[in-house]
């Protein structure tokens, strides 16, 4: 199965299915990367809050594989904000992989009340331009998040990386940085553990036409609407199901159905409120 690959604004390219590490403890990350990289999977979705960079580090290096033939991002954490953490952060988070550099280093999230996210990007910069991150993006950033780094920097973020879900698509958002030439990643794209996207009758009556799972169609409505994605799943049927989403392809009545499943319901935090 080859997973389509998506160009980013500084000419590297993502693969558009990835698989993520959220909640998950260190040895139950290489258990679980390791049935992923198994699957197919080479695209992870890490960060350091989430305390398992180790355990993808051993999965990477269990693999036996190019170093090359994966593409790793992980987040820094808000303590690390500012104009001199970052450089620190990033050298923590590789020497816990056990990388030379990551494909993409992302702001975990804008925390407005501190106001350093422009300092960051600024660092950001430098640790790309020292070749620690191939790619430097955000998270969780709102509109003006994003208008404050380009009153402040000249780099574009790579990805906008946002809640997005059947339920909550922010849609003006993913306009405006697309705009940008900001590519939109997909957290939480099955519900995030709160509910399950799969399970809305609409989605279950699509699955049943195409003969695949709620899940499923899901992950190919992210896909075909230009999104990367990377869901998370401890469960090996799971993890492969949710790999084998390049067999059939939803119509454009299906695809406005599930557009239409949008209630504003967001399950993760509130960017604004931290
Ligand atoms: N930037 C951020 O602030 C942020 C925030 C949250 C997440 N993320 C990233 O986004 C990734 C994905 O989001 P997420 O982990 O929050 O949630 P998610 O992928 O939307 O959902 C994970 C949940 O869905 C279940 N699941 C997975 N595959 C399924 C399937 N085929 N059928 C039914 N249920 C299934 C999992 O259960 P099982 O494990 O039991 O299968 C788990 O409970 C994270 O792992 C992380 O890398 C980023």
């Amino acid at each position: 199965m080859t997973v389509p690959e998506i160009t980013l604004n500084d000419g590297h390219s993502i693969p558009q299915l990835g698989f993520g590490l959220f909640r998950v403890d260190v040895d139950e990350t290489q258990r679980i990367a390791e049935l992923a990289i198994e699957a197919g999977y080479r695209h992870f979705d890490d960060a350091k809050i989430y305390g398992n960079e180790e355990g993808l580090g051993r999965a990477i290096a269990a693999s036996g594989l190019p170093r090359e033939d994966f593409f790793i991002t992980t987040k820094l954490w808000q303590d690390d904000q500012g104009r001199e953490a970052p450089h620190r952060a990033i050298d923590a988070s590789l020497e816990r992989l056990g990388l030379d550099y990551v494909d993409l280093y992302l702001i975990h999230w804008p925390h407005p009340s501190d106001g350093l996210a422009a300092d960051t990007w600024l660092a950001f910069e430098e640790i790309r331009d020292a070749g620690r991150a191939r790619s430097i993006g955000v998270s969780n950033f709102r509109e003006v998040d994003l208008a404050e780094l380009a009153r402040r920097s000249s780099t574009v973020p790579a990805v906008n990386q946002i809640e997005l879900h059947p339920r909550f698509q922010q849609r003006p958002l993913r306009a405006e940085q697309e705009g940008r030439g900001i590519r939109t990643e997909a957290w939480g794209p099955l519900g995030h553990g709160r509910y399950a996207a799969g399970e809305l009758p609409e989605v279950v009556a699509i699955g049943e036409a195409h003969g695949v799972s709620g899940a499923q169609v899901v992950l190919r409505w992210l896909l075909q609407e230009g999104v990367i994605v990377f869901p998370k799943s401890s469960t090996a049927a799971r993890i492969r199901e949710n790999f084998d989403v390049f067999g059939f392809e939803l119509s454009d009545a299906e695809l406005a159905t599930i557009r239409g499943l949008d209630d504003g319901t967001r399950v993760g935090r509130d960017p604004a409120e931290n």
